[in-house]
């Protein structure tokens, strides 16, 4: 009987200490990260961040300081409580701790990420390799917590750098007009799967966005519709520079596209001078493309263009400009040649590398100019040839406002459904023959919006195919495999739900519940 009563003693402590482990997971092994890190190593204890946990910043390192704030308040608003930030000279016995690498053994981007019981430190190759320590680490939390649970951190180390340089999404603020609010919320999606680029579509048939001092008319007219007729919008250059600053702060370039010499109806509209016939188009809301065109032979376009680009660049401190390129069907070959070249030109005049859709390959490639590859692979051959970098955006694959599936009811199909398997399982250096992987400047998921009317929207388009494109412009080919991701991403459909994110629960994910 005595032994009896002990053994269901035993069994209600191995019950309860049971639930208490399968509650309080220990090793960072098992913890789901996007994208996949090099290397994670578990040592099976656990870091208890409790409210006295501060956030300790090695001095000089500045731009940590809003880093480790960062940090902080994601804690914080995980908790409850508030987490102290403060500078040292010296690292810290216990708290969570921030630094730059003082040799060069962790490259740009990368981080080392060191969690003990009482000390946990990251270290940056650079800023925004500490940025990315600090994603990971907060992918070892929980997506919430109740009040008073205590928040544990399994033991362990992670040590982490990209493949490409280039991780990016596009979207398409044109089609339809997004506001500054939700440009901000994209942006926080970028950064928590280490993307670090967002290519602003700025420009197109249908709506011109961003303020041009010197030609005042692009916003006042060419800014006042969208597809469907809707009141549009545009970005005044101090609300761009907001975004610009936000993004930054990030880590996360934006690159300006300024679509020509077709996909613009909207300044054709604006400013009839710059028609071959001098008469204003029409505002245009459907959704059909190849149908304007600059006039590559006026000299008022060339004038056009140089303050165009001249306050973009002004605008825009990162190193690229996006001059479009894609289906001028209304301009004469011999004339898209000339147009590009000479558009080159002014771009590089005003300190900026070339990007363009992959029929930009059809002209002169000017040192340190990128194709975007996203149909054609002849074009992105040929900008190969030229020596051009290529940004790989395969349609078929990599287009978020394609349909998942034939029911979808938001998106396109005109390059396929795109499923989330389809979406993850692919090689960005085998998308065009003899492709090599240094020729490949990174990936990038663009958002076309001609359906895409608002945030729930876009959320739904983009969850969850973006972390998988993360994963992609991160995670060595090798290692990534589209059976063992969907048991990562399974898990995330929490942190979704607790960001208040539309997402597709597509049925291929085993969705942890
Ligand atoms: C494109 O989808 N027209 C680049």
């Amino acid at each position: 009987m005595r032994l009896r009563s002990q053994f269901m003693l035993l069994g209600v402590f191995l019950l309860m200490f049971g639930a208490c482990t399968e509650k309080v997971q220990t090793d960072l092994a098992k913890t789901a990260f996007i994208p996949k890190p090099v290397s994670v190593t578990a040592t099976g204890r656990a870091f208890d961040i409790n409210s006295s946990s501060t956030v300790f910043v090695h001095e000089g390192a500045d731009h940590l300081v809003n880093s480790a704030k960062f940090l902080a308040d994601a804690i914080g608003h995980l908790t409850g409580s508030s987490v102290a930030v403060e500078t040292v000279s010296d690292a810290p016995a216990k708290g969570i701790y921030l630094s730059l690498t003082a040799d060069d053994k962790i490259p740009a981007e990368g981080y080392k990420l060191s969690i003990g019981e009482k000390l946990i430190s990251i270290e940056g190759g650079d800023e925004a390799g500490c940025f990315y320590g600090i994603q990971t680490l907060l992918q070892t939390l929980p997506a919430t917590i109740t009040p008073g649970e205590k928040l544990i951190v399994p033991t362990g180390a992670v040590s982490d750098a990209p493949v490409y340089s280039y991780r990016g999404v596009m979207l398409d603020v044109a089609r339809h007009f997004f506001s500054v609010k939700d440009v901000k919320r994209f942006i926080d999606f970028l950064a928590e799967y280490k993307m670090n680029t967002l290519h602003m579509h700025l420009t197109d048939d249908q709506g011109w966005r961003i303020e041009i001092k010197s030609w005042p008319k692009l916003i006042e007219v060419g800014g006042s519709t969208e597809v469907g007729g809707g009141k549009g919008g545009f970005y005044t250059q101090e609300q761009y520079k907001d975004i610009v600053a936000y993004a930054a702060e990030h880590f996360i370039t934006i690159v300006p596209e300024v679509d020509m010499p077709g996909h613009t109806n909207a300044a054709l509209a604006s400013y009839a001078e710059l028609n071959a016939d001098g008469k204003a188009r029409d505002l245009y809301t459907g959704i059909d493309v190849g149908f304007s065109t600059f006039d590559a032979h006026k000299e008022v376009t060339y004038k056009f263009i140089d303050d165009v680009v001249r306050e973009v660049s002004a605008l825009s401190p990162g190193p690229y400009f996006h001059l479009g390129g894609d289906e001028s069907h209304a301009t004469k070959h011999d004339d898209y040649v000339y147009f590009v070249n000479r558009v080159q030109g002014i771009v590089q005049k005003y300190g900026k590398q070339i990007i363009g859709w992959d029929e930009i390959a059809n002209a002169d490639m000017v040192k340190g100019a990128a194709v975007q590859f996203w149909a054609d692979a002849e074009n992105t051959s040929l900008g190969l040839e030229k020596g051009a970098k290529v940004l790989v955006s395969p349609a078929s694959r990599a287009y978020m406002d394609m349909k998942y599936d034939t029911t979808t009811v938001l998106g396109l199909k005109w390059a396929g459904t795109i499923e989330v398997d389809h979406a993850y399982d692919w090689q960005p250096d085998t998308v065009v023959a003899k492709l090599t992987k240094e020729q490949v400047l990174g990936v990038e998921a663009p958002l076309w919006s001609e359906t895409i009317t608002n945030l729930n929207e876009l959320e739904y388009m983009v969850f969850p195919r973006l972390p998988g494109y993360a994963e992609i412009g991160w995670t060595k080919n090798e290692d990534r495999n589209w059976d063992e991701y969907k048991v990562r991403l399974s898990k995330f459909g929490k942190r979704f739900e607790a960001q208040g994110v539309n997402f597709y629960r597509s049925p291929l994910v085993p969705w942890e519940e």
